[in-house]
């Protein structure tokens, strides 16, 4: 067994296996390393989830909005995923105790567990009872109530976990402030995700937002001893990783922008390419204007301080960003112009216009240089900080003699 900076890990013959304060709160079947493939809405589906579990890390599908015309096609990612791993151990002549094999899904707080939408609250009392996941992530915001019994999601996962038998389902929070952290660890929640405004996708809007390092200090130091924290933003590689996990921070990280960029990702390869294509993090900008124009015509609007977007920058960041004032007027006189901003937007974004649409990604891009299996990204993550974490504790310590 070998000690290294904020975790343990021991070695075996076929497997190097990790032990931090998140591999023994969540440890399964699979889980080997501190890492979790991010549900991302479009794009983690059963496939990425199923060769992410494979890789020994911990593997989301996407439960979104989970809307009623979205839960067939989750219910279709869960079959594909359930396939995938039963193929996965019928190869490797193991039989697991089904209870052990896990199943992560993540959730959108705001419209999966809407303040007054109990149909939405039944839509997921049914996920939780029928597909029985052993690990559920929540995020804007992470802690939700419903609108009659007061019942918190976290409750009710909890609940039902108990109820189905066999494991616990366990809950993860994603939050991107100290207030949401601390509300989260109130309400019981077995693991927290930090996630930082350099992440991809969805997160708090300036300046409500904080970096992904300091966040993660501030909750490891709030967070119980025995509640894990992950840091989520723009770690693509094994010094990001590495450096998440000095002591006193993560107990684990959160790849999402990473995963995308994969043959397992749903999602078009055009924007898998841009995130290849990206040279640096000057190319990734946190911004509203995509929410604001999206905001019009989606049926599951993103409230504030939500409503930002990790994204590459283009034509439409250039000239819309920090014009809120301006786009809002563009946006009404559209009513009268069926060529206006709108049409154009929402036209580039069915056919996956780079140039326009958003294409998610957080600030590790730059460092992101090809679209490789899923398997292969973890497994070279993983390596490399464990000997980037092995090369620290010998490299800056200089013993004076005499
Ligand atoms: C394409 C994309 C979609 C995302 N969708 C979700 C989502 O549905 N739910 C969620 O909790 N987070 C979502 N996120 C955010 C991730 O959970 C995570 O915080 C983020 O990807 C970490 O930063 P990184 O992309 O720089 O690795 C998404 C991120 C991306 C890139």
């Amino acid at each position: 067994m070998k000690i290294m900076s904020a975790a343990t890990t021991t070695t075996t013959a076929t497997a190097v296996v990790w032990k931090t304060l998140f591999t023994d709160t969540f440890s399964s079947s699979c889980l080997r390393m501190p890492i979790v493939g991010a549900p991302m809405a479009g794009v983690s589906g059963g496939r990425l989830a199923a060769a992410t579990m494979q890789a020994g890390a911990l593997g989301f599908i996407a439960a979104g909005h989970l809307t009623a015309n979205s839960m067939k096609d989750l219910q279709a990612e869960i079959q594909l995923y359930r396939d995938l791993m039963k193929q996965h151990y019928d190869q490797q002549q193991q039989q697991p105790e089904p209870e052990t094999i896990p199943l992560a899904l993540g959730f959108i707080g705001h419209s999966a567990t809407g303040s007054n939408d109990e149909q939405a609250w039944d839509r997921y009392r049914h996920i939780l009872q029928h597909e029985k996941p052993t690990v559920v992530q929540f995020f804007a915001p992470a802690i939700t109530r419903h609108p009659t019994t007061g019942q918190t999601n976290v409750e009710l996962a909890h609940e039902v976990g108990r109820a189905n038998g066999g494991g616990a389902c366990l809950f993860l929070a994603q939050v991107g402030s100290v207030q949401e952290g601390i509300e989260a660890i109130a309400a019981g929640v077995d693991g927290i995700i930090a996630q930082g405004s350099e992440a991809g996708g969805h997160g708090l809007r300036h300046p409500h937002g904080n970096p992904v390092l300091t966040l993660t200090a501030r909750l490891r130091q709030v967070a119980p001893a025995h509640v894990p924290v992950l840091a989520a933003g723009g770690i693509v590689d094994g010094r990001g990783m590495a450096a998440a996990m000095v002591p006193g921070l993560a107990d684990g990280v959160v790849l999402g922008t990473r995963l995308y960029a994969t043959p397992e990702a749903l999602g078009r390869d055009a924007f898998k390419q841009a995130i290849v294509e990206a040279k640096s993090c000057d190319d990734a900008i946190r911004t509203t204007v995509f929410d604001q124009i999206q905001n019009v015509y989606f049926p599951t609007p993103w409230p504030v301080p939500y409503d930002s977007l990790g994204a590459l920058k283009n034509d439409f960041t250039a000239e819309w960003d920090g014009k809120t004032d301006a786009l809002d007027a563009a946006l009404k006189q559209q009513q009268h112009d069926a060529s206006g901003v709108l049409q154009s937007f929402r036209q580039a974004n069915e056919k996956g216009n780079v140039r326009i649409a958003p294409v998610l990604a957080g600030k590790g891009v730059g460092e992101i240089h090809s679209i490789e299996p899923a398997r292969d990204v973890i497994a070279r993550i993983e390596q490399e900080a464990r000997q980037i974490m092995q090369e620290m504790s010998n490299k800056h310590l200089v013993r004076l003699v005499g």
